[in-house]
């Protein structure tokens, strides 16, 4: 079979940025990516853009038993933050992780008072959670990014095995949808988010 030539696979791309719709991890199911696929994932996820070499993200993977221990983890850093808060709460911190075949945590190891400022490389980390939801989608999983309260808690942030100083850009879950029909992506209208700059 011959390979397809750039304009055919320029359009496929573009189809697949345009078609990637997020899907809760509540909603998720197996099959996850195996261990070819996540290394793939994890490959484009590095090729962000990123001043300066930092390389700055960070993926924590989170899989089997280690999902629930995860939403153990979480329940846990709310109470100590909202001892008050109701069960339902904790509950709803307990059990999604466990949910999707998948989860990953996206880092930003920073490097403070370096010339690149922290903004950049906490946007470098951003991108790559981006590619990485590309990419799943690519391969046919869906996947959504979340936080929440507990991505920002210092608590969270040391358990997953970054430093207090670094961020936690959040945490995403893969896997397939396990309702028939995948959510359309949304068409924002263009024409609202778009000026011209002609310098006059
Ligand atoms: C940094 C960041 C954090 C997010 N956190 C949450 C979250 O905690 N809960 C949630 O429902 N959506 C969250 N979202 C939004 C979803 O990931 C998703 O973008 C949104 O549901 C729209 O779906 P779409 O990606 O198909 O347009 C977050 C998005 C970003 C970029």
């Amino acid at each position: 079979m011959n390979a397809p030539s750039p304009v055919e696979s320029t359009v496929s791309s573009i189809d697949m940025l345009l078609s990637r719709a997020s899907v809760s991890p509540r909603l998720l199911g197996e099959p996850g990516p195996d261990a070819a696929q996540l290394a793939l994932i994890l490959d484009a996820a590095l090729r962000a853009p990123d001043h300066g070499n930092l390389k700055p993200a960070r993926f924590i993977v989170i899989r089997g038993d280690a999902r629930r221990r995860l939403g153990d983890m979480l329940a846990e850093a709310t109470r100590r933050r909202e001892p008050q808060a109701p069960q339902a709460v904790f509950e709803k911190h307990r059990s999604w992780p466990a949910v999707p075949p998948l989860v990953i945590a996206v880092g930003a190891k920073l490097h403070a008072g370096h010339a690149i400022p922290e903004i950049e490389q906490i946007l470098s980390a951003g991108a790559s959670a981006m590619n990485l939801l590309n990419a799943a989608h690519a391969l046919g999983f869906a996947g959504m990014w979340v936080t929440g309260p507990n991505a920002y808690d210092p608590a969270v942030v040391r358990a997953l095995g970054l430093d207090e100083a670094d961020r936690l850009i959040g945490f995403v879950g893969l896997g397939t949808p396990t309702n028939a029909t995948r959510p359309s992506p949304r068409k924002p209208d263009r024409q609202a988010y778009v000026s011209e700059w002609t310098g006059l």
